[in-house]
């Protein structure tokens, strides 16, 4: 994982660079780095711990510096503890070069070796300083002129992901190389570059982006000239100069007190956004994009199975899928984790299965390695990124979600886009077999409407925040739900894992009575998820078993389930009744709700949860 900036160009402060790196702090932040060029010296600053922390520790000193050529670091620690040493940049003997990396050299320790045994001394325990170490040594050896040639050579002998910025003090160059690590390049006032692991850090200088492809070599010279070399294909190639049309504002809290609040806050209009002009509200049909329409009738009649596959969130996401499919189609389904489904890719009859594939990012190694190797294989791919541009929106026929950046670690507003976009993409094989369901057109007509209820429930969420205060001191949580409501009872659960550090199990209501219940006691609470349906009374006989065992019930009702369980729980979390079919959606934000007030009262890092990395691109 890890964020590297890069930057060279005209003379700009390098607090301005620090302050683009913070947009990257959600890739990591166990320490913070940075390095640059000033009177002919390159300067180096690093610490463990945020970036907060690096700011200060420059005590103002150098505040008001500005410089040519900078790179800075923030880092998730995979090799040797978060230290000040471990933490990037990384320089060679003579302190001439240094690199910001992001990735894993597989093959570091042989090379290391093979660098002490001609007399370079290392300092840290990561894989990432061999990277300036090589560039010394092939200077030394002379095989290459200037940056650019040493580099090319020295990819060569890497093995891994790898996402770097390297500068040289000496010759006054840069080079960015991207491989299974993602980078682009910002441009502006025709030679100025600004190199980043993400989008939003480039925004504050430009809108104007070349994002690298895998093995690219992206190299500046002294002149500021720069041109880009593939070296997987061994060649010179040109790359368009995209422009993105996001606004900065997304990238900043806008008065909210975190991101994830305003995150949770946006979701009425991601839900709009993400469905925009894919529904068409004259004839109640799905209009999906091209490519995704054309895949979709091109295999509708050869598959038999739809399967999901993500990580995380998104992989909750993908189970919700899978009873979307069951319900909403012909076809049979299932989820599976990223990382688990890379090992059983054999024997499969690959004709048969349509894969969903998501991601926020874009960029997660399990997940981009799982697909890349079955589109390798031949198979039927539909990516869902929410990062346009990402590796997962370019490589495959994509169905991007529209909830712009989130910043907050805990994915929120980019669950509740993925659960639409798949939504969609059922209704719209449900049409392809019986285009006058009614049952299709009124959820079409009902989704069109969602967005009005989500936004009049966020207006009032004090229930929940009162509930927050008496629940927060508790170690241990329980959340279940049936059906639908399984995969927001998991998603529910890892929300409160991951921001307020309390254990939460999640299982399906029924599963409960087989191991679960054992561990049920006045201390151990359950949030109960109980929506009106067809299951009702199953969920109460369930929510009696616990109050037999002094369990304590938090349940998320509608307003019309409150009547029937009143009575049997401790405290309700009141819902508007909506659509079968939209009610897990509508659950999972009342759940973020909670998961966010129980964080913040306990005085937790909402937005940057300890341990934890937005995009995580190491397998
Ligand atoms: C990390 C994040 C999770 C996220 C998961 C998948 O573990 O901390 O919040 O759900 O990656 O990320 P993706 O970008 O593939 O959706």
């Amino acid at each position: 994982m890890c964020g590297v900036v890069g930057y060279k160009g005209k003379e700009i402060k390098i607090i301005d660079i620090i302050n683009s790196l913070k947009l990257l702090e959600y890739r990591g932040y166990d320490s913070a780095g940075i390095a640059f060029s000033y009177n002919g010296n390159l300067v180096i600053q690093k610490n463990e711990g945020k970036i907060d922390k690096l700011l200060s520790s420059f005590n103002g000193k150098y505040k008001d510096i500005s410089s040519n050529m900078i790179i800075a670091h923030t880092r998730w620690a995979t090799h040797g503890i978060p230290n000040d040493i471990n933490a990037h940049p990384h320089l060679d003997c003579k302190k001439r070069i240094a690199v910001v990396h992001n990735g894993i050299i597989e093959n570091y320790k042989e090379l290391k070796q093979e660098l002490i045994n001609k007399g370079h001394v290392f300092v840290s325990d990561t894989d990432s300083e061999i990277l300036s170490h090589l560039i010394e040594d092939f200077f030394n050896d002379n095989k290459g002129n200037n940056l650019f040639e040493v580099i090319l050579n020295i990819v060569a002998k890497l093995k891994g992901a790898f996402a770097f910025v390297a500068i040289d003090n000496e010759l006054q160059e840069l080079v960015a190389v991207r491989y299974e690590s993602p980078l682009i390049i910002g441009i502006f006032d025709n030679n100025n570059y600004i190199i980043s692991s993400d989008i939003p850090s480039i925004l504050r200088f430009t809108k104007k982006i070349i994002p690298l492809e895998n093995g690219d070599i992206f190299y500046v010279n002294k002149n500021n000239e720069y041109k880009i070399w593939n070296f997987l294909v061994n060649k010179e190639v040109k790359r368009n100069i995209e422009f993105i049309s996001w606004d900065i504002s997304i990238a900043e809290k806008s008065g909210y007190k975190h991101f994830m609040l305003k995150e949770i806050m946006e979701q009425p209009k991601v839900i709009k956004d993400t469905l925009l002009e894919r529904i068409d509200l004259n004839s109640y049909v799905v209009n999906l994009d091209d490519k995704v329409k054309n895949l979709i009738d091109l295999v509708i009649d050869k598959i038999d199975n739809v399967m999901y596959l993500a990580c995380g969130t998104s992989y909750h996401a993908g189970l919700l899928g899978k009873y979307y499919t069951w319900e909403l189609t012909n076809f049979n389904s299932d989820a599976f984790y990223a990382s688990e489904y890379r090992y059983i890719t054999k024997n499969i009859n690959l004709e048969k299965i349509l894969y969903i594939i998501i991601s926020q990012s874009g960029e997660t190694a399990d997940t981009l390695f799982v697909s890349r190797e079955l589109k390798n294989l031949g198979a039927n791919i539909i990516g869902i990124p929410n990062v346009i541009g990402s590796s997962l929106y370019r490589e495959f026929v994509s169905f991007p979600t529209r909830a712009g950046i989130e910043i907050g670690v805990a994915a929120t507003k980019t669950f509740t886009a993925q659960a639409i976009a798949i939504l969609l993409l059922n209704l719209y094989i449900n049409s392809i077999k019986d285009e006058d369901n009614p049952i299709l057109k009124n959820l079409i007509k009902n989704l069109n409407e969602f967005h009005i209820i989500v936004d009049k429930f966020l207006e009032d969420y004090m229930n929940i925040q009162e509930l927050a205060i008496k629940y927060k001191d508790y170690e241990n949580f329980l959340y279940l739900g049936r059906n639908l409501m399984y995969p927001i009872a998991l998603e529910g659960a890892l929300k409160l894992k991951e921001i307020s550090y309390i254990h939460a199990e999640a299982y399906p209501s029924g599963e409960m009575k087989h191991g679960p219940i054992a561990l049920i006691d006045s201390k151990m609470p359950t949030m109960y998820l109980v929506p009106y349906n067809e299951l009702i009374y199953k969920n109460l006989s369930n929510i009696q078993e616990i109050k037999a065992r002094k369990g304590k019930i938090i349940a998320l009702v509608d307003n019309k389930s409150l009547e029937i369980v009143r009575d049997y729980v401790d405290d309700v979390i009141v819902l508007p009744y909506v659509d079968k079919f939209l009610q897990p959606i509508l659950f999972n934000i009342a759940l973020q709700l909670f998961a966010y007030f129980v964080a913040d009262l306990k005085g937790l890092d909402v937005d940057q949860p300890r341990n934890l990395a937005k995009s995580v691109t190491v397998e």
